[in-house]
């Protein structure tokens, strides 16, 4: 595979808080976004995230891609490599957990989040072939985290307790023992 590691755009950049576009069915199976695809894998792999969003690497389409390897040192159940082009989220049931999360474009900081337990998400594969799943835990909370940069949004928004957000490197030394995902 022949890719290309991206450069990761960081809160402060206009491109992290634009509502990206849909991507035109007519693209997906080009050669341009292919390879863009590829591009966000190796870059989600070289920045070890457990996902990354088009906009975090400064183009406002509506892509994600999610993997949780097994071998993943992290609690997480492993979710396989998944692509996201033109998702849909729909709230299953409304049952919230709160967890710490990071964020690529906010790198070397964690905060509580309440997300949902549990979703429904509808997208088109890398193919353009839709498909349809219900996730829960880690996979229902980094699907969430994904979709909220498609509209702009960054996981500080959806904090409700803004005394949480803490360096992770403080958090290493006078926190609970938490792991490491940024996305
Ligand atoms: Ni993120």
């Amino acid at each position: 595979m022949n890719a290309s590691i991206l450069k990761v755009a960081r809160i402060g950049h206009p491109v992290v808080r634009a509502v990206a576009r849909p991507v035109p069915a007519g693209d997906i199976t080009s050669r341009g976004f292919q390879r863009f695809v590829d591009d966000m894998v190796v870059t989600m792999h070289e920045y070890e995230g457990v996902g990354l969003a088009a906009p975090q690497v400064h183009v406002s389409l509506r892509v994600a891609v999610i993997e949780v390897r097994a071998s993943d040192e992290r609690s997480h159940a492993a979710v396989p490599l998944t692509v996201l082009v033109n998702p849909v989220v729909t709230p299953l049931g409304d049952e919230r957990v709160h967890a710490l999360e990071g964020c690529l474009s906010i790198p070397g900081l964690r905060g509580v989040v309440p997300r949902l337990e549990r979703v429904r998400l509808e997208a088109l594969d890398r193919d353009g072939r839709p498909y349809a799943a219900e996730a829960s835990g880690f996979f229902a909370r980094v699907i969430q985290h994904e979709c909220d940069h498609l509209d702009g949004k960054v996981y500080l928004d959806r904090m409700d307790d803004m005394r949480t957000l803490s360096f992770l490197r403080e958090l290493h030394r006078h926190g609970p023992d938490v792991e490491d995902p940024e996305h």
